[in-house]
């Protein structure tokens, strides 16, 4: 199968995602809100999948446009496939899905337990996986779809103290996201990873004093924005716009490479 030349269509056309079924992982607060919020502005019908229940069905109120709520917890590889069916049941296709659910706690290296580890790769890598998987057989059968998978500046290098499990899954995340390509280009499946640096949200703020500690300074938050060459840190909206774009005909021809998204803090 090749991807279609869309260089007739329409600038509105490319951008328009009425009509598809989007899900977003981890959707109820942060980066996963601020997507599905554009996502549904642009016409998908979205199911903000989320471990708080409550928070989603709240976010999913919050929001204009067709969004549903989900209790559903990422670690768990049949909630991912329950999911994947009921969105294919309900809207008849399954068109974007991002695995954005993802933790970040703090523990020195020598103190980090097994489970220290694993609660973290359960979640940032293991979610990953399943939700990959769920998307792409159902994509590969319709033989069009978009898999965004949520990695870091972290995935590229070591962000700071503390952190080594996140670092080791959100390089992982990168890595999987070029295989995803490489096998499902030929089903007409694209697969883009996207890496923010510090954004502010809910999690990181509420995690502010173990970030500052990680980096040895009073304000973690303004710390990184004054490194940043567009002089601030992120706000979940500079994310949801370039996902946006992902999933978008505006990026038909892009697969199996990750965005940053960090102000230029990478370029230097
Ligand atoms: N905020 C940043 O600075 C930043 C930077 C780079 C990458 N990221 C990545 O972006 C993603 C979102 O981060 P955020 O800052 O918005 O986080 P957040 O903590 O503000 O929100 C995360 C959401 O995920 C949900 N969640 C947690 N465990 C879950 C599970 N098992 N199943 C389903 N949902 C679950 C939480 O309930 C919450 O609603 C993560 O993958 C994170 O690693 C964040």
């Amino acid at each position: 199968m090749t991807a279609p030349d869309l260089t007739d269509t329409p600038l509105g056309e490319l951008l328009d995602l009425s009509g598809q079924a989007a899900v977003v992982t981890g959707g109820a607060r942060g980066l996963g809100k601020g997507i599905g919020r554009r996502l549904a502005e642009a016409g998908a019908t979205v199911y903000l999948a989320d471990v708080d229940g409550a928070a989603a069905e709240e976010a999913a109120a919050s929001l204009s446009g067709r969004v549903h709520s989900v209790e559903f917890d990422a670690t768990d590889h049949q909630a991912h496939e329950a999911l994947a069916d009921r969105v294919s049941n309900e809207q008849g296709s399954l068109d974007i899905w991002v695995n954005n659910a993802g933790i970040y706690p703090f523990t020195p290296f020598t103190e980090m337990t097994a489970e220290d580890w694993h609660k973290v790769t359960a979640l940032n890598l293991d979610g990953v996986f399943y939700g990959s998987r769920a998307a792409a057989t159902r994509m590969v059968d319709q033989g069009r779809g978009v898999i965004v998978n949520m990695s870091s500046t972290a995935g590229y290098g070591a962000e700071g103290g503390n952190i080594a499990h996140y670092t080791a899954t959100k390089h992982a995340v990168r890595g999987l996201t070029k295989s995803l390509a490489f096998e499902l280009g030929p089903h007409g499946v694209r697969a883009i990873a996207i890496a923010p640096t510090l954004i502010e949200t809910p999690g990181t703020v509420s995690q502010k004093a173990d970030i500052s500690q990680g980096m040895g300074v009073d304000d973690a938050h303004e710390a990184v924005g004054r490194q940043i060459p567009l002089r601030r840190i992120g706000v979940p909206d500079d994310v949801a716009r370039v996902v946006l774009f992902a999933v978008s005909g505006l990026a038909g021809f892009v697969s199996g490479d990750c965005v940053l998204v960090d102000g230029g803090l990478r370029s230097r």
